[in-house]
């Protein structure tokens, strides 16, 4: 059987559309997608994919449902081998046996610390609302800075008290183990000392939901500013938390995300809660990091179209730089806004009416690739020496865009704008490309890219935010920690078999060695067979199962 864990893999990885269109072809209609029914014969599309929903329909004949349940119903499959099906599709391997005593465990694991992270927000929630100290401290923390009761309740906001064990005892009296405690973080166990101690204390708490909505950590602010002590403590990762997957407010935010067909990108908790107080309520956080591929995913199924908000100071700039090649490799058109100097998305949206925020937005929404290209122009102007490193870096952010045409687009606009030949520049991207710095696949360090500011502290997309804030607790995630997926084509390969298919018949006039000039000057070749056997006497083998297929 499969077991739990590789199951919500399969699950979590399975997007409608695209497991839809192996089978139709699909028309991106508003936030949806609409083709002709494969279960009755359908002359006026009516069948419908919803991404947000993750769920398809067809308006005549009802048939549809989740990715699984459409397999089965379109290949007549059991429950387990769609999953199967699904499995091979996305490359994820599964383990057919009996659950161990083990997995059986994890997975009673895993339940146990959801009841005890339910518990603890609503222990959390209590002390905010209903003790003295919760009430006197931190309610009006949060009124201070302009939260109102129902963005409290909306975000489940708490308060962990100060004293040393508050969590820690009540759970053991209500019968929660010390194991799942420790487990999830809730409580830590020193060893010089007997009990348990809180983890969260005298902090405001902001639980974190997966987009399904479960509790799965929390993040703790301190009130006021001391020293030596860090601004916010966060949920260690556990079996049931991983700070990478996990995008803050996504739960909240989904639904208004596929509406807008737009999501907005925050650096902090409440960058999130103060916007959507402001009426903007598609917007999520990473939480301070850099974004990971997990993430970007969990966004991509909502939507295509992803703006950065980020400060208007260097460090925001930076930050707004960081991690943004990502997302034009995943084929996301990002925007960026750069809000004025000193203010941050919470600044901003508390001072601001949404009407405002959304006029400022709509006017200083700049393209990403444009925005950058602006960037080093003024850089450029200032020291010509280094044009050609910028240059580089923004052929680079180019090339990683997977559509060929919005990617002459912007051939053509930085060519004009940087005022460069523009076939040339094709050519650099073409060659970028061929080269394939990939940054979810392979495992180097991205070229540096160096923000125009007086502080040159070179930003590394998208490794790059080790360091930046002293008092950072968070471990910065690479994307490059990704497992390589061999089954996926890479950039060669693919380029490589585009060749083959356009000019895979055309023959070739093989040129003999030197020396060899006596016998037959040429013979000629098909190219595909030329590849073919060039490779083999390479020793080179496609990765890509369906390449290898083609070829
Ligand atoms: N962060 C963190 N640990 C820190 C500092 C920051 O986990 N020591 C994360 C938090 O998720 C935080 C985000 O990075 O929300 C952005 O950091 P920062 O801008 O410093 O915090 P804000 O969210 O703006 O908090 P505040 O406005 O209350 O200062
Ligand atoms: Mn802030």
């Amino acid at each position: 059987m499969i077991d739990d864990l590789t199951r919500e893999r399969i699950l979590d990885a399975a997007k409608i559309e695209e497991v839809v269109s192996d089978y139709v072809s699909l028309r991106k209609r508003g936030v949806n997608y609409l083709g002709l029914c494969p279960f009755h014969s359908d002359r006026n599309p009516s069948f419908s994919v919803s991404p947000s929903k993750n769920l398809c329909k067809c308006f005549s004949c009802g048939e549809g449902g989740s990715p699984v349940h459409f397999i089965m119903k379109i290949e007549q499959l059991s429950y387990g081998d769609a999953l199967r099906h699904l499995a091979r599709k996305y490359g994820i391997e599964i383990q057919e046996r009996e659950l161990s005593d083990e997995e059986k465990k994890l997975k009673s694991d895993r339940e146990s610390m959801f009841i005890l992270n339910e518990f603890a927000n609503e222990f959390f929630k209590n002390s905010l609302h209903n003790t003295i100290e919760g009430q006197t401290v931190a309610l009006s923390y949060f009124r201070h800075r302009g939260i109102r009761p129902e963005t409290m309740q909306k975000f489940q906001l708490g308060y962990a008290p100060e004293e040393r064990s508050a969590l820690s005892d009540e759970a053991l009296r209500k019968g929660f183990k010390t194991e799942y405690l420790v487990g999830t973080g809730l409580s830590l166990q020193y060893e010089d000392s007997k009990g348990l101690h809180d983890r969260f204390r005298g902090r405001v708490i902001f639980p974190i939901q997966t987009v399904s909505g479960k509790v799965v950590g929390f993040g703790g602010r301190i009130m006021a500013k001391k020293d030596k002590v860090a601004k916010y403590v966060n949920s260690p990762e556990s079996i049931i938390y991983s700070k990478s997957r996990e995008l803050y407010g996504l739960f909240l935010a989904k639904k208004e995300i596929a509406r807008k067909d737009k999501c907005f990108l925050v650096e902090g908790y409440t960058d999130v809660i103060s916007m959507h107080q402001s009426g903007i309520e598609n917007v999520v956080s990473s939480s301070g990091t850099a974004l990971t591929l997990q993430q970007i995913n969990q966004i991509h199924r909502f939507t295509s179209n992803i703006t950065v908000l980020y400060d208007g100071d260097a460090a925001g700039i930076k930050a707004a730089l960081r991690g943004i090649n990502l997302l034009l490799e995943q084929g996301l058109h990002v925007k960026v806004v750069l809000l004025p100097d000193g203010e941050d998305p919470d600044s901003f949206a508390r001072n601001h009416t949404a009407a405002e925020f959304e006029k400022y937005i709509e006017k200083h929404e700049t393209d990403f690739i444009r925005f950058k290209t602006q960037l080093f122009l003024e850089d450029m102007m200032r020291d010509p020496i280094r044009r050609a490193q910028l240059i580089t870096d923004i052929i680079g952010s180019i090339a990683l865009i997977p559509d060929d045409i919005t990617r002459r687009v912007y051939v053509q606009e930085t060519g004009q704008t940087l005022s460069m030949d523009e076939q040339l520049l094709a050519r650099e991207v073409q060659k970028m490309r061929l080269r394939g710095t990939s940054y979810s696949s392979v495992p180097t360090a991205p070229p540096s890219v160096t923000t125009p500011t007086p502080d040159t502290t070179p930003v590394n997309l998208p490794q790059s935010a080790a360091g930046e804030t002293g008092d950072r607790m968070v471990e910065v995630e690479t994307p490059t920690s990704q497992p390589r997926q061999l089954s996926y084509p890479t950039i060669y390969e693919e380029e490589l078999l585009r060749l083959i298919v356009t000019y895979g018949e055309r023959k070739l006039a093989t040129h003999h060695p030197a020396g060899s000039e006596t016998e037959t000057p040429h013979s000629t070749v098909a190219l595909a067979y030329y590849v073919k056997a060039d490779l083999s006497a390479d020793g080179v083998d496609i990765g890509s199962d369906i390449f290898k297929q083609m070829l």
